[in-house]
């Protein structure tokens, strides 16, 4: 039997749970930034396949890849995100294809040796807090078969809205913060390092056993979700900025300058000979 243990991070959030829906999931940003997410996922994921979800959160997206006919796994490193992810699928779809299970994405080598997956998905950063993404390749790779789509969404490195939103209020730290490719979070008093990885680097921590399929911005003129309130005091941005985002979003110069990117993955086939 596994014994669950956390991390720094893993408790921090757990220190949000109660609220992050509020927060973030229910917030006019969240829900757009959110909204590209899925059509990516409905994608790149087949109904009837089974989903492997990596720092699951509050269990927005298990509930939804479930009633887009996936069965999912999903984990999280905090006990009480778990705990708002089971409240909410027994409120709103008690006979989901889910399981919520407190485990670190570090120690996903740890779930049962037959269970395998079709593919694998982690939304909003929670593999930010990942220090080894090479290890979390190797588990992965083990349980899926060639060709299985790995759709992971970061924050970037380099955040144009962040950058120039903090400049003109006159913090460059905070505007710059990301650059180091390493920056120390505080959640609630706690803090734990949070990683910035370049798409080189992430490329390279999942090959050979991956290859990069596909990079899309998400949150590039639709901003980080700290900017909630000028929003919603502009209902009409939200449409016009999520329409410049629709057609920039997979540019080349801009797909990594968003708040968030998303990289869609795929385990390599074997040569043929
Ligand atoms: C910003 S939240 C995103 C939650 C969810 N994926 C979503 O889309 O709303 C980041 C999540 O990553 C989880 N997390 C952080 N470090 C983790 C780790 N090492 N293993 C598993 N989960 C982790 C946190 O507990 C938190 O639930």
């Amino acid at each position: 039997m596994n014994t669950f243990e956390t991390s720094t991070a893993g408790l921090a959030f757990d220190r949000l749970a109660t609220t992050y829906d509020s927060l973030f999931t229910f917030s006019a940003i969240g829900r757009s930034q959110r909204k590209v997410v899925w059509k990516l996922a409905l994608k790149a994921f087949a109904r009837g396949s089974h989903i492997l979800e990596l720092n699951c959160g509050t269990g927005q997206d298990a509930l939804f890849l479930a009633k887009a006919g996936m069965t999912v796994t999903a984990c999280d490193a905090s006990l009480g995100m778990i705990e708002q992810a089971r409240y909410k699928m027994a409120a709103e779809a008690p006979s989901a294809t889910v399981e919520f299970i407190p485990l670190r994405t570090e120690e996903i080598r740890t779930l049962p040796q037959t269970q395998c997956f079709d593919g694998v998905f982690s939304n909003f950063s929670g593999l930010n807090c990942v220090g080894n993404l090479t290890s979390l390749a190797q588990q992965l790779s083990e349980r899926l078969p060639s060709g299985a789509p790995l759709l992971l969404c970061f924050s970037t490195r380099y955040c144009l809205w962040e950058i120039v939103y903090f400049l003109l209020r006159g913090d460059p730290r905070k505007a710059l913060r990301r650059w180091k490719g390493v920056s120390e979070a505080r959640l609630d008093g706690l803090e734990f390092p949070v990683y910035y990885p370049t798409i080189a680097q992430l490329r390279s921590a999942f090959a050979p056993e991956f290859r990069l399929v596909s990079t899309t911005a998400v949150g590039l003129a639709v901003p980080p979700s700290y900017v909630e309130s000028w929003v919603t005091s502009r209902p009409r941005l939200l449409k016009f900025l999520e329409v410049i985002d629709e057609t920039a979003r997979t540019w080349p110069g801009l797909r990594t300058l968003g708040d968030h990117m998303l990289l869609h993955l795929e385990k390599v086939r074997p040569c043929q000979v």
